[in-house]
């Protein structure tokens, strides 16, 4: 299974992969992630990466596309793939396209999970993560247990201001891919509200 989730920022990307990834058994591929931990172990990449992500922007295309077509040629990713938070804008889809076209395999499904804007800057600025087990918490739908509480982590773009600009860049650089994804027969959209064990099932029946 080769597949992308799309949504906006908070629509539950990151709760859903790590669930999907287990059945599909395959790599969970989250630039988000990817450029995070870039940040954290202060290479080239992740200082490049550091000024755009704090200020809710997009890094640039050419920093990413290059990661993640390096990231999908390892042998893990023969069988399939999940990416997550790529690709995010229509130059990113494309380059895509050209890789796998290049590679002789094609996308199986992109699922977008629709969440109302409304909704998102609760589910943001209220989301922590475990360091440790990358666990992702909200403090009122899915509070960490006591015993991790004092180690979540809020993450640096997680601010109230820092989610309208990637709400704002959702609209603008990667709702675009929506329709090129569709054209190609190949979207499924889902809705991102309720529970997210009902989430998943929607997701399911979707792919199946
Ligand atoms: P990235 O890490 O990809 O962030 P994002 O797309 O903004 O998505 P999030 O991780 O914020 O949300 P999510 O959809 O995964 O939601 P989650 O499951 O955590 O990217 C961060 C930055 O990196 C970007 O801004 C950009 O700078 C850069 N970047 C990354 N990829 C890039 C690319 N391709 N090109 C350029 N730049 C790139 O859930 C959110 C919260 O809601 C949690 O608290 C969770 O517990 C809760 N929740 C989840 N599901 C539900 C539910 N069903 N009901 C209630 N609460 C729920």
């Amino acid at each position: 299974m080769r597949m992308i989730l799309v949504g906006p920022p908070g629509a539950g990307k990151g709760t859903q992969a790590a669930r999907l990834v287990k059945t599909y058994e395959i790599p969970h591929i989250s630039t988000g992630d990817m450029l995070r931990a870039a940040v954290k172990a202060g290479t080239e990449l992740g200082k490049q990466a550091d000024g755009f992500m704090s200020k809710g922007q997009l890094v640039p295309d050419e920093v990413v596309i290059g990661m993640v077509i390096e990231r999908i040629a390892q042998p893990d990713c023969e069988k399939g793939f999940m990416l997550d938070g790529f690709p995010r804008t229509r130059p990113q889809a494309e380059a895509l396209a050209t890789a796998l076209d290049e590679a002789g395999v094609a996308l199986d499904a992109v699922v977008l999970i629709e969440v109302d804007d409304a909704l998102i800057e609760d589910r943001i600025v209220k989301r922590r993560s475990d360091p440790e087990t990358g666990e992702i918490y909200h403090l009122d739908h899915r509070p960490p247990p006591p015993e991790i509480a004092e180690r979540v982590v809020q993450r640096k773009d997680d601010t109230a201001e820092a989610c309208q600009k990637r709400l704002a860049k959702y609209h603008s650089e990667t709702a675009p891919i929506v329709p090129f994804y569709e054209a190609a027969g190949l979207l499924a959209r889902v809705d991102g509200v309720g529970a997210p064990d009902e989430v998943e099932v929607r997701i399911k029946a979707a792919l199946a």
